[in-house]
């Protein structure tokens, strides 16, 4: 046995890293050949290069008394000297689902999410709402209609995927991480899955399929498209992801101040909020961490939404949640990103964590998931160059180990922009470097630049409105009846009919917010919040589509779907239970035919009808869902047609529909 240095926790003396937190058991291993810069980065850090949460939560020092508030109002006091399973406990207490605290909240947002409600409720808000948002209980019929119909997960639900409930809590994962430390799984590409071809597929086995609407007839508006002169800045979608504590919240905050985005007045009382809870460091991760949980834990939980403005670009930043349970949170802002920030944290050991030592490491899932959910263009913030003395070799180390990987996942190494920076230290992020440990070998462009070096988004206005409902929301100014989402196709304005699936609800326009503000339309692209009228409020739900009137969204309870296999350790069997999801829905779902294995370096079927699926296989499948979801086929709106199954609290494999079956 050998005790962690830092949370303290007994590991098998087969454990190269800490199996609670993730903090290697002896660097020399993985630093064989340190340069003389390297290693003097080595000796400064030999304690630090480590989780600031994990010595949070898990400090053995003689601090004060601190109480945990749990979401159906109980209180605990733990003392910092009591051991981390008290910690783990009472974090595992407050994410499990209770009957008690589903009665009382509406569907758009939880005090304490668990990490069953994280996919319907897993933005702040996209358009800066929080203030607004009310809780009110007369909303709360709909929310048990959510949960009635499936959209929202119970309990019940739960017990199929026991690791989000309960397995929780071994912070920076466990050995169950959805990529293991080994895993090299070719990512599902969309012009992969494109090329795979479905030809041999068994003619017994083929599936009716009803033919989708034609759309061929849709002309869209002169409003809906943009001409030069409306276009002052193109708004980019810009995800921030990496591995829990990497310092995404940090880098975001530090942003969005150095812009003057955040007040003086309004930093210096996050720093001195921070400094009374002992969380100081956390201050500027404070602007972007709002939730009472999130600032206790020095965790993200939901996904917060920023905005500011480069020279070509009026940036959407998405702030994700790094936290292995937090995933499917993540992911609901994976799905809005046009582009992406990679944060990972440059600090002895915390990168290897973050690649994932005994199964850990976001680092690689996240990549992975935003490159299945379409994303192209990367920038790898790498972080916390500070605590490496801004080392040339560690920088170079970082980049080589994880360009390997990134380009497994399907990366363009042109699509990528590598950026050392501190979040902390303000360096490289807004203006050139200054460091002189820097300027001495970095002369490339600092994280603005990059920003407004990405390329523009494609956006698809040539076809009918297609308005995915991210969260329902209830606010002042845009009334009982608001959500807010992205356009992922055509356009909406004030005024007009809009047909709300999977009810059917015709309602109109009533208001459209964009960044707090409100305005008259709004196209493919735009991330908004828009107040309806004349419909039934139940009707409205996260996981429903706002489409065209005359051009519905299909609703099917089947589907064909070609699906890439993850890491998995327990083979894929027809009759397996999952979760499928699907844009902002998730259902539960069984699979009840494998068609066919497809062979990746052809895309042809390689073999009818397989038994079973393992790791890294590619295959075209037939699944059917428990409830009815709205979708569309991958070749017509990408958005609405990939999808990823979840089993066990585990991503196991990624897709796209290819065909829509039963439609109903
Ligand atoms: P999650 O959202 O929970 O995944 O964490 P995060 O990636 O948002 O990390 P966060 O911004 O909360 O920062 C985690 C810790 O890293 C905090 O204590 C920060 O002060 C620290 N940190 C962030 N950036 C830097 C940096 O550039 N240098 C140093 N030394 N510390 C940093
Ligand atoms: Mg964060």
């Amino acid at each position: 046995m050998w005790q962690c240095s830092i949370c303290t926790h007994e590991n098998d003396t087969g454990n190269l890293s800490c199996e609670l937190c993730g903090v290697l058991r002896d660097l020399s291993l993985y630093f064989n050949n340190t340069s003389e810069a390297e290693a003097g980065a080595k000796r400064r850090n030999k304690y630090s290069g480590v989780s600031v949460l994990a010595r949070s939560l898990f400090t053995t020092s003689n601090t004060k008394s601190k109480a945990i508030i749990f979401s159906d109002g109980s209180q605990e006091n733990t003392n910092a000297t009591e051991n981390k399973q008290a910690t783990m406990d009472a974090l595992h207490k407050t994410y499990m689902p209770s009957k008690k605290r589903h009665s009382n909240i509406v569907p758009f947002k939880f005090d304490t999410p668990s990490p069953d409600d994280m996919v319907t409720t897993g933005l702040k808000s996209s358009i800066n709402l929080r203030k607004e948002v009310q809780i009110k209980d007369s909303v709360d019929a709909t929310g048990k209609k959510l949960m009635d119909s499936g959209i929202l997960q119970t309990e019940k639900d739960t017990s199929m995927d026991p690791s989000t409930s309960a397995g929780v809590d071994k912070l920076g994962g466990t050995s169950s991480s959805v990529l293991s430390s080994n895993q090299h799984v070719t990512p599902i590409l969309d012009h992969e899955l494109q090329h795979l071809s479905l030809e041999s597929k068994p003619k017994s086995s083929k599936p009716k399929i009803k033919k989708p609407a034609s759309i061929s007839e849709y002309k869209p508006e002169p409003w809906m498209l943009q001409s030069d002169d409306q276009e002052i800045r193109r708004q980019i979608n810009l995800a921030v992801v990496g591995h829990v504590d990497s310092g995404k919240s940090t880098l975001c905050g530090r942003l969005l101040h150095a812009l003057g985005l955040i007040s003086k007045k309004q930093m210096h009382k996050y720093e001195k909020e921070a400094k009374e809870k002992g969380k100081g460091s956390f201050a500027y991760a404070w602007a972007m961490d709002e939730g009472p949980d999130e600032r206790e834990r020095g965790i993200t939980m939901t996904v917060a939404v920023k905005y500011f403005d480069t020279e070509k670009y009026h940036v959407v930043l998405l702030d994700s949640p790094g936290h292995k349970d937090f995933v499917p949170n993540m992911i609901s802002g994976a799905t809005q990103a046009d582009a992406a920030v990679l944060v990972v944290d440059a600090s002895i050991g915390s990168f290897e964590a973050g690649m994932g030592v005994n199964g850990i490491g976001q680092t690689k899932e996240h990549s992975q998931l935003i490159r299945s959910f379409g994303v192209e263009n990367l920038i790898v913030a790498v972080n916390k160059m500070d605590m490496v003395e801004y080392s040339k070799d560690r920088f170079n180390f970082v980049k080589s180990q994880l360009g390997i990987f990134l380009r497994s996942c399907g990366f363009k190494d042109s699509s990528i922009t590598w950026v050392p920076l501190s979040a902390m230290a303000n360096e490289n992020l807004m203006t050139t470097a200054s460091d002189s440990r820097l300027l001495s070998w970095y002369n490339g462009n600092c994280l603005l630049k990059s920003i407004d070096s990405l390329p523009p988004p494609q956006r698809d206005v040539s076809r009918p409105l297609r308005l995915p409902i991210c969260d329902v929301i209830a606010s002042i100014t845009l009334g009982q009846m608001a959500f807010c989402g992205k356009v992922e196709a055509g356009g909406i304005r004030t005024g007009s009919k809009v047909l709300v699936m999977p009810s059917g609800d015709l309602a109109t326009v009533k208001t459209i917010e964009r960044d707090s503000s409100s305005c008259n339309l709004a196209r493919a692209g735009d991330n908004i919040a828009v107040g309806l009228q004349g419909m039934d409020p139940s009707h409205l739900v996260s996981g429903g589509v706002i489409c065209h009137p005359d051009f519905p969204v299909h609703v099917a309870s089947r589907l064909e779907l070609k699906i890439l296999v993850l890491e998995i350790t327990t083979p894929i069997l027809v009759g397996l239970q999952f979760e499928l999801h699907i844009h902002h829905a998730r259902v539960s779902a069984s699979l009840v035919k494998i068609l066919s294995l497809l062979d990746q370096k052809t895309g042809k079927a390689s073999k009818k009808m397989p038994r079973l699926l393992t790791t890294r296989q590619a295959a075209v499948v037939e699944v059917k869902l428990d409830k009815e979801v709205c979708v569309e086929e991958f070749s017509a709106l990408k958005a609405l047609g990939r999808v990823f199954l979840r089993s066990r609290g585990n991503t196991v494999a990624v897709g796209i529909v290819t065909r829509i079956l039963d439609e109903a």
